[in-house]
């Protein structure tokens, strides 16, 4: 943050302040507290506990606060912006990248690369365009199994290049020597086949089984593989490219996408983003318009299906402007890629990508677009300036999520979903090491992967539900929406978001009786007692069909009428790993569960199969694995599998055949599950 911007900031303070005074909107008697929260009614709410452990009503923690609002007035003494220069705010050092952006950074990339399917590289190279800051400093970038061929000046002239010792997951130091003049400086070069972030799919990998298919994952660290540049979080560039594809197929990028000309697919993202966000496509594709600014890309043979599925994105949209301000990325559109995706969804600007597996024929599974959608405000708009703040992206993007399914499909969906979320996140955190369930995580020494669990999601959302509750709906909104707006696109630490908060919302207008420890949250490992706990009515519905189960009754006597998805899901997370073979056979008679077109229930179903040692799944599962690179569906499946020497030996033979068609992504946590030492990328 610029010293202006900084100003600007304590300027809004001072007007908020002064506003929230004088305005009875929020007092507790006109409208107690939370605004909204009060009026959600208990059952479907989410209820919560005092310091002592005391379930309580979310609605008595407000009081007003006056005097610590006038106090903040006096503490915010601003100086008049001109006696400041502008200072360019320094980048925070970031422990998974080699690039020292505060003495030289990279601001602009212009791409022009073939994509060469045969071989399976990319070629061709990238402008960089510099801010030197110390004019003595060299270009440091990251470089990550890329074959360098020669770095050139504007002037075309050589300059001098060393690709320092690679480090397994970091890769290497690309150090260039800079000539006074340079402002950018160009980096000829190819990709090889130790690419982590590129995927190249065979065409029966594919929908429509006839042409290949190429994808880029760049989070979290894995965009160095595919182009030289500074790549962390806290730098941000805008970029250009030209994709020269073969023939027929349509190249599609994370930015504006300009047609084809001359042979060359051209894009421009003008706006600045982290380079994990700048992302690739190719393959055989065609585009459904979904409303004039949202629309899908999938395969020929999926897209009108794909566009049916996806019919609720523009209401979608609105809603989150709604709650949290204007969309600023103009077009949001959707890529649907082949089962090898590694994620779920992937918040890609202008193009999130998406794994086919969430087409379920009945928009049960959308929250993943709610979701994707949500990271436009925190992620793209506001990022995570490290990898320990990865808890900034996605625990605010999972509140903002569960907010958007409110919004467009009704409370009773979104509280299933918070508490699945929920459940989910206890039943992981049973087996976690306490340091990785701390928010603001230590990740020295280690991948940003290793702080991938439920926790920067689910207890990062369930901080942001305590704000809600303790400020109320309508003030922690205007927070949220003020917070976007005052660090568009931007970078921020959880120490910088911490300071926002507190100056914005923790000492200013009228404040709850008992204040949340901050430090607790950010800091300190598991679930703090003043965490809320979502609760559902209709998944209370499903504990009472549980309840007896097979003592009372068996699945067949249970009335399942109207059972949504996430009903389902709650009743079979709910069952015993302990299931007798007879019972699987009377739940499968009962609701043919290995039959399923929604993937979440045949993931949990299959994972109970193993549990159980029930082999009617056996095939089924062999051609889930061969064919679906999800992650979280096969992290779950192997593990379960690898829990019993038998299981360990039929994984490893799955594997064996099934790992070439999986992302490195996936291949990386994979590997470890079943100590696979067989190597290679993917
Ligand atoms: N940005 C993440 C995916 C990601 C995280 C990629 C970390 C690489 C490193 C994406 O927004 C995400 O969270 N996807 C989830 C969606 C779900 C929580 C709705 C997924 O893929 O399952
Ligand atoms: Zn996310």
């Amino acid at each position: 943050r610029t010293a202006r911007n900084q100003l600007d900031l304590m300027a809004a303070v001072h007007e908020t302040t002064g506003e929230r005074a004088a305005d009875p909107s929020c007092s507790v008697d006109q409208k107690p507290h939370g605004c909204s929260v009060a009026s959600r009614s208990a059952p479907g709410a989410f209820t919560t506990r005092d310091r002592s452990g005391r379930v309580c009503a979310m609605s008595h923690k407000i009081l007003i606060a006056a005097l610590a609002a006038t106090s903040l007035v006096g503490a915010c003494k601003s100086k008049p912006s001109s006696v400041v220069a502008p200072v360019a705010r320094p980048i925070p050092m970031d422990i998974h990248s080699h690039a020292e952006p505060n003495r030289v950074r990279v601001e602009h990339v212009r791409l022009d690369l073939t994509v060469d399917f045969e071989k399976q590289v990319a070629v061709g190279l990238a402008e960089l365009s510099l801010v030197r800051t110390d004019p003595t400093a060299p270009l440091v970038l990251d470089a990550l199994a890329l074959r360098i061929d020669e770095v050139k000046g504007a002037d075309g002239s050589r300059r001098d290049f060393k690709l320092g010792t690679p480090d397994a997951s970091l890769g290497s130091a690309l150090t260039i020597q800079l000539k006074p003049e340079d402002e950018s400086v160009t980096v000829f070069y190819r990709t090889t086949p130790g690419c982590e972030a590129m995927q190249w799919l065979a065409p029966e990998q594919t929908a429509d089984g006839t042409d290949p298919f190429l994808f880029t994952q760049g989070q979290s660290i894995l965009t160095r593989s595919w182009i030289p540049l500074q790549d962390s979080p806290g730098v941000r560039v805008s970029y250009s490219a030209k994709i020269h594809a073969p023939e027929g197929l349509t190249a599609v990028m994370s930015a504006k996408q300009h047609g084809l000309k001359d042979g060359a697919w051209g894009f421009e993202m003008k706006h600045p983003i982290p380079s994990y966000l700048i992302a690739l496509a190719v393959g055989k594709l065609e585009f459904r318009e979904l409303s004039n600014r949202t629309g899908v890309w999938a395969e020929p043979s999926v897209v009108d299906a794909c566009a049916q599925e996806l019919e609720d994105t523009e209401a979608m949209v609105q809603s989150a402007e709604k709650l949290f301000g204007p969309y600023r990325w103009g077009r949001y559109d959707m890529l649907v890629l082949p089962p090898a995706f590694p994620f779920g969804g992937m918040e890609n600007p202008r193009l999130t990508f998406l794994t086919p597996t969430m087409f379920a024929g009945d928009k049960s599974l959308v929250g993943l677009i709610a979701h994707e959608l949500a990271h436009s405000w925190s992620g793209n708009l506001v990022t995570n300036a490290t990898w320990r703040d990865f808890w900034l992206n996605e625990g605010t993007t999972t509140y903002i999520e569960q907010r958007i399914m409110e919004e467009v499909y009704g409370e009773r969906r979104s509280d299933m979903e918070s508490l699945l979320g929920y459940d989910g996140l206890l039943r992981e955190m049973e087996d976690m090491a306490p340091r990785d369930t701390v928010l603001h995580i230590d990740l020295a020494g280690r991948h940003p992967d290793e702080g991938f669990s439920g926790v920067p999601y689910e207890k990062g959302a369930l901080f942001l539900r305590r704000m809600e509750f303790d400020y109320g709906r309508a003030r922690f909104d205007e927070f949220l929406t003020q917070y976007f707006d005052d660090h568009a696109f931007m970078s921020i630490t959880t120490e910088e978001f911490e300071a926002y908060l507190t100056e914005n919302l923790l000492t200013t207008g009228p404040q709850p009786s008992i204040r949340t420890d901050l430090d607790e949250w950010f800091n300190e490992p598991g679930l703090p007692a003043d965490a809320p706990r979502p609760s559902s009515t209709e998944l209370a519905r499903v504990d009472k069909a549980l309840e007896g189960l097979w003592l009372s009754h068996v699945p067949a006597d249970l009335d399942t009428e109207g059972w949504v998805t996430q009903q389902w899901l709650h009743f079979l997370e709910g069952l015993s790993a302990k299931l007798t073979q007879q019972e699987m056979v009377d739940l499968e008679e009962a609701f043919a569960f290995t039959s399923s077109g929604n993937n979440e229930i045949l993931a949990v179903w299959l994972r109970l199969s193993i549990a159980t040692g029930y082999s009617a799944t056996d095939a089924r599962l062999e051609q889930f694995l061969m064919t679906v690179g999800r992650r979280k569906f096969l992290q779950p499946l192997y593990q379960e599998l690898a829990r019993t020497e038998a299981g360990k030996q039929r994984a490893l033979e799955i594997y064996a055949s099934a790992r070439p068609r999986y992302h490195s992504v996936s291949t990386g946590t994979i590997d470890d599950i079943l100590g696979w030492e067989g190597g290679g990328a993917h």
